[in-house]
């Protein structure tokens, strides 16, 4: 089954070149890869290095195997939204991914479960997939009907088609590593949310796992069937670790 790795590198790097260099060390990797890989590489650097980095997927070894995502998207296709890219923008920059919900602007931004709704069904209105993030704040004994719940807000009013197209980030916001005493889940515990998930939608479901992954515990979760991949943050822009996560495959 083919795994999804996706490379969320939030506000990082700060230069193009540090964001070239990255990409420069895994195109090596790939290019020296004896086997080939059932993977999807999916890199979703910030928006202002959207158009040199689709430049380089397109002309090296990357081209075969990594894609681009974005990390927001505008809920307008165009006019006076003022700091916002729109799903167009990023379609012609070769952008396939978008990531809602994520955490970071759940909590952080403020984000609510109608607003990321909206954005999603902009996502999908724009014919990109969206990697929808939900996951908990704290894993209490309420944390099975906080999932159940932001899923449903999340995804309200979509049909089942649009559900289809979703691929879902399972990402407990305590797991995630800049949160303070984050730790990585345990895999059978992500296993728990993986299958609420599947309930809450189809058995089909496409879900990742997201929290503090590194190269040494990526397996635990890539190796298991019911989870379709992972999202990595803080060490997808530390380029030896990030290798040693595709290694993994
Ligand atoms: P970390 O891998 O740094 O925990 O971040 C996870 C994340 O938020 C990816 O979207």
């Amino acid at each position: 089954m083919k795994k999804y790795i996706v490379a969320n590198w939030k506000m990082n790097p700060q230069s193009v070149a540090e964001a070239e260099d990255i990409l420069a060390y895994i195109d090596e990797y790939l290019k020296n890869e004896t086997e080939k890989k059932e993977r999807s590489l999916i890199i979703c650097p910030p928006f202002v290095f959207l158009d040199d980095i689709s430049k380089i997927l397109s002309t090296s070894q990357l081209s075969q195997q990594a894609e681009l995502g974005a990390q927001d998207i505008a809920l307008a296709d165009s006019g006076a939204w003022t700091g916002e890219v729109s799903g167009p923008m990023l379609k012609r920059l070769g952008v396939s991914y978008v990531i809602v919900g994520h955490s970071e602007r759940r909590w952080k931004m403020g984000e609510s479960d109608e607003l990321v709704n909206k954005k999603l069904k902009t996502v999908l209105a724009n014919d990109l997939t969206p990697i929808v993030c939900v996951g908990e704040k704290v894993r209490d004994n309420n944390f099975k009907e906080f999932l159940k719940n932001q899923l449903s807000a999340t995804l309200a009013g979509l049909s089942d088609d649009e559900k289809g197209k979703c691929i879902i980030a399972y990402e407990p916001v305590w797991a995630i590593s800049s949160n303070p005493d984050s730790h990585p889940d345990k895999p059978e515990d992500t296993l728990k949310a993986v299958n609420i998930i599947k309930e809450v939608l189809s058995p089909n479901t496409l879900v990742l796992y997201g929290g503090s992954v590194t190269s040494k515990n990526a397996k635990d979760f890539l190796l298991l069937e019911q989870i379709a991949g992972v999202l990595v943050g803080g060490v997808s822009v530390q380029k030896e670790e990030f290798v040693q996560i595709l290694k993994n495959l």
